[in-house]
């Protein structure tokens, strides 16, 4: 296109907000805030309402972007879905569709346990491969060989995914993987399969327990529940159900990772330490004081934080690698210093480039992380790249000195109804601000 049939427009200059969440650190945190329902649990719960083709109550669900997603993802298939006070309405009777729409399937990975229930009750499925966080290769590998061993067809082609069978049949799976995502797919498909489903080397986190429970209430027959080893055998059909999510462990340990990095005293309702399995020990180690009264957790942090020698990411019941992030960040301050490899989502540990900026001292080699802690760090501009990422930057920024400004903050509604204003009732100095920029608008014709 040669430059003279090149017109340029400026346009006028156009004003457009950019959000940022705006940090004034140095502030200890001290009050009480409550723990929101699990997004790890609603989601799959929520995909697990197109079985009993009837209705499903889901109380304690967090006001989450990914909860809004997948009911967007709900409606379009034909269900009908109201949330009031927390709760999670769906009547999934009038579902039509099988051929999930392609934009909303992209926005999260928790579309892809939609395939299972489709299966189950409609014998196909089609759906643009699932989006999600970048924090690494994720696959569906494990989920599509599940399904095939069930008596499915399945198809990869650009960028869709196809599923289709007459029968689904009982079948004797071992995961490569403990994959969370596909043992709930593989539940979720089993459970009018004709036949027993075993799962070998399930994955056995505490979202898989809670949405076998909410199957087992909805008549499912699942046995082995919270094992890695599942036996679900078929029925014919599920009723309705009400279902309360429990709490969000990672949500929980991020505000523990806040009081870490803040100091102070704070207690979190609505949960039990039996939510941290896999990381309040090492809090513990870095000389977090807990205690536990009633439905609460109380944690006190008063002296400077001890580094933790050695960290390795796992399945459950091991090192979430979704507290990874948030303890890279908390650890970026401790005395002396601190390794932590990430065994599952490789690409968390490029939060390091963010910290360096407000003087952390984090080398990344390969899959580990080496972190000498500093005195202190300094707020500076820094940009959220994913869910866990962006709150453990919001963890650092409670723990610099001066401003910390974190752009892209969208990333952190995916998972946390609030955090600004949990954060604020424990008084930290934090706000979610429409930054205006100015730019010029080129459009080139
Ligand atoms: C779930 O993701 C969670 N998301 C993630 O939380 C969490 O980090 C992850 O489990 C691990 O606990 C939801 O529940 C919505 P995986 P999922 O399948 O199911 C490989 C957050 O921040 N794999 O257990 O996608 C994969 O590449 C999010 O809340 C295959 O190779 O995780 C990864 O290395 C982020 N083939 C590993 O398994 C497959 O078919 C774990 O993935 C599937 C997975």
């Amino acid at each position: 296109m040669s430059c003279l049939n090149i017109m340029v427009y400026i346009a006028s200059v156009e004003a457009f907000t950019v959000d940022g969440i705006i940090i004034k650190g140095g502030l200890k945190l001290q009050g009480e805030i409550s723990i929101q329902g699990s997004k790890n649990s609603v989601l799959p719960i929520m995909a697990a309402s197109i079985l009993n083709s009837g209705i499903t109550v889901i109380s304690n669900c967090p006001r989450i972007s990914d909860v809004w997603d997948m009911t967007e993802l709900l409606k379009d298939i034909g269900c009908i879905v109201e949330f009031e006070d927390n709760t999670l309405i769906i009547d999934s009777k009038d579902v039509y569709k099988t051929e999930i729409d392609n934009a909303l399937a992209e926005k999260i990975r928790a579309s892809v346990v939609l395939l299972g229930p489709l299966l189950a009750r409609f014998g196909h499925a089609k759906m643009s491969r699932p989006g999600g966080c970048n924090i690494g290769s994720r696959p569906i590998d494990i989920h599509l060989a599940a399904f095939e061993k069930m008596n499915a067809v399945c198809l990869e082609r650009d960028n869709k995914v196809y599923v289709e069978s007459t029968k689904l049949t009982g079948a004797n799976i071992s995961l490569a993987y403990p994959s969370v995502g596909a043992t709930e797919n593989i539940i979720l498909a089993a459970v009018f399969a004709e036949g027993t489903t075993e799962i070998h080397n399930a994955a056995t986190e505490p979202e898989v327990v809670e949405l076998c429970q909410c199957l087992v209430g909805m008549g499912s027959r699942i046995l082995g529940i919270g094992s890695d080893n599942l036996k679900i055998i078929g029925v014919e059909s599920l009723r309705d159900i009400e279902y309360q999510i429990r709490p969000d462990r990672i949500v929980m340990g991020t505000y523990l990772c806040a009081c870490m990095s803040a100091g102070g005293e704070i207690s979190l309702k609505n949960c039990s330490i039996s939510d941290g399995v896999g990381y309040v020990d090492v809090l513990c180690g870095m000389g977090a004081m807990l205690r536990c009264e009633n439905d609460s957790i109380i944690i006190k942090s008063d002296r400077r934080i001890q580094a933790i020698n050695y960290i390795q990411t796992n399945p459950y019941p091991g090192f979430p690698t979704d507290m990874q992030s948030i303890f890279m960040s908390v650890l970026s301050k401790a005395e002396g210093t601190s390794i932590i490899e990430e065994t599952i989502f490789n690409k968390r540990l490029e939060l390091a480039s963010q910290l360096k900026k407000m003087g952390a001292n984090v080398d990344v080699l390969k899959n580990k992380a080496i972190i000498t802690g500093v005195d202190y760090m300094k707020g500076t501009t820094v940009t959220a790249k994913d869910l866990r990422g962006g709150a453990a930057l919001v963890i650092a920024g409670l723990g610099a000195e001066g401003i910390t400004t974190i752009e892209d903050p969208f990333y952190i509604k995916r998972g946390y109804v609030d955090i600004c204003s949990d954060l604020k009732k424990l008084g930290a100095d934090i706000k979610w601000e429409k930054a205006n920029q100015e730019k010029e608008k080129v459009i080139l014709k």
